[in-house]
């Protein structure tokens, strides 16, 4: 196991070091740089798989076998962790179940992706609630530009559940590996939220990294080579959930899946952004906090959280603030965070309103970025409009709420032609532009159908 002063990785059941290894050298450069080159990089921004690999995180009953890109995650931050890679899944002489049926269903041609696929398939194998089923939605994240997709899906759907003996399976059983506290040249990764905002205010020139789908790219495609990094994604602080009858706090550090799991279907708005949001590899590494920190107009959770009249909470060495998410954002990609504050958590008022929709216009249906994101969130008591919250993304420099849609909704009755209006008064809101996803006039006319749309789906 790692200590501060020997990081290292279990890969594969054997410990490898990191000594020597920078901050921002990816999972996938550090395996293949130590001899492990069945992952393969394909685009090194997380669109096509080739580098999926095996991570044990924690599970409710034990640990559970997490696949993530790793040309984004940074390979110091997995210090203490368990990865598994293709190469550890099966040999040639005896090939892992999901290699076996790729190979004989003729799943793998130029084989450049199968490692990848193989192990994002892995991952689903092993979920534990999966039974005979295969979620296609496990493999969404990987890309095959030979084979054609249809013997990737029949290998994929011949699976059956793991034998009870298989050691990866096993392996599930006992609690995935506690995070260790890292203290390396350049990177740290705190053993709490105190020692990590004491970093933070001491260290102006640190850059916060957690997921690394966003830092990640970054990196790789734009150079980035930041003299500090400190690593947040394991903050014990940052990780939890909890729910009582005014709210659920969501930690910031929990990735998409997690929160998706924690949440439970309780908030049905974010279930829809869950869905939307880049692929299930991406989802496993992307975090809550990361995803507002970024400040992009595109970003999806934000237009949704601003409908639900949700807040971030910010942590410095003074303490906590909240500030909700419709007052976080001040201009293009910046807040009201301070560079000593990290975000801890996002609060959800309960209960949610009683009509709400999630609207993601892209030009692909899943695993895109949003031309225009539209959250609603209408109570409607006594056939009248209570109360209405809609937060937009993707038609002006911030995310921003629709607050005269909003005055055009509220006191009204809930008739399509109260909706009928204010979807004219949503087509005036925001100052879109014209760029190579969309025409500033298609962004206008999609939100004003975003509205008539939700009627639809509500009556
Ligand atoms: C292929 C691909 C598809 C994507 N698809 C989508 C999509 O559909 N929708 C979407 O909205 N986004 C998408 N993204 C963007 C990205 O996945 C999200 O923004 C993600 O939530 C970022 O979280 P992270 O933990 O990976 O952030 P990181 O990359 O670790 O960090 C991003 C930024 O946030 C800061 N940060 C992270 N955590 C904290 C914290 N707790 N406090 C303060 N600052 C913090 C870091 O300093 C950094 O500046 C996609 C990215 C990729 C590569
Ligand atoms: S190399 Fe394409 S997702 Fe990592
Ligand atoms: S088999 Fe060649 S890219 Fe998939």
């Amino acid at each position: 196991m790692a200590s501060m002063s020997d990081p290292a990785i279990t890969v594969n059941g054997e410990p490898r070091s990191l000594a020597g290894v920078p901050a921002w050298t990816s999972t996938l450069d550090w395996l293949r740089g130590i001899g492990l080159t069945g992952a393969k990089e394909g685009c090194a921004e997380g669109e096509c798989g080739a580098c999926s690999v095996l991570v044990a995180r924690p599970a409710a009953d034990g640990a559970r076998w997490t696949a993530v890109n790793a040309c984004l995650v940074p390979a110091l931050t997995l210090d203490g962790q368990e990865v598994v890679t293709s190469e550890g899944l099966g040999t040639p002489d005896a090939l892992h179940p999901v290699q076996r049926e790729m190979a004989e269903r003729g799943g793998s041609q130029c084989g450049y992706c199968t490692p990848g696929f193989v192990c994002s398939m892995a991952a689903e194998y092993y979920r534990p609630s999966r039974g005979d089923g295969f979620d296609l939605h496990a493999i969404a994240g990987n890309l095959c530009r030979c084979t054609g997709y249809r013997p990737i899906k029949d290998a994929a759907e011949a699976l059956g559940a793991p034998p009870a003996d298989d050691p990866l399976l096993a392996r599930l059983r006992d609690p995935a590996p506690a995070p260790v506290p890292t203290r390396v040249d350049g990177f740290a990764r705190p053993a709490d939220l105190a020692e990590a905002l004491t970093l933070v205010r001491e260290r102006p020139d640190a850059t916060v990294v957690a997921g690394g789908t966003d830092w990640g790219v970054e990196v790789n495609l734009r150079g980035a080579r930041p003299s500090y990094v400190v690593a947040v994604d394991r903050l014990p602080e940052l990780r939890a959930f909890t729910a009582d009858e005014r709210g659920l706090e969501i930690g910031a550090a929990l990735t998409l899946s997690e929160a998706e799991a924690a949440l439970d279907g309780r908030v049905p708005m974010l279930d829809e952004v869950f869905d939307l949001f880049a692929s299930r590899l991406i989802r496993n590494s992307a975090t809550i906090g990361g995803n507002l920190a970024t400040a992009s107009p595109i970003g999806d959770l934000a237009p949704a959280l601003m409908a639900l009249d949700a807040e971030v909470v910010l942590a410095s060495a003074d303490g906590d603030r909240s500030v909700p998410v419709a007052d976080y954002f001040t201009g293009y990609r910046e807040t009201v965070r301070r560079p000593d504050e990290l975000i801890r958590a996002v609060r959800v008022p309960l209960p949610v309103a009683g009509i709400s929709a999630f609207h993601k216009i892209a030009k692909r249906r899943f695993d895109d970025i949003s031309s225009v994101a539209v959250g609603v969130a209408i109570e409607v008591t006594d056939g009248v409009v209570a109360a209405a919250r809609i937060g937009l993304g993707g038609v002006a420099a911030t995310p921003v709420r629709a607050r005269a849609t909003e005055a055009a909704l509220e006191g009204r009755p809930w008739s399509g032609e109260t909706v009928r209006t204010a979807a004219e008064v949503l087509r005036g809101e925001g100052t879109p532009m014209d760029d190579h996803r969309a025409s500033a006039a298609y962004r206008a006319a999609m939100l004003g159908n975003s509205l008539l749309r939700l009627w639809e789906e509500a009556a």
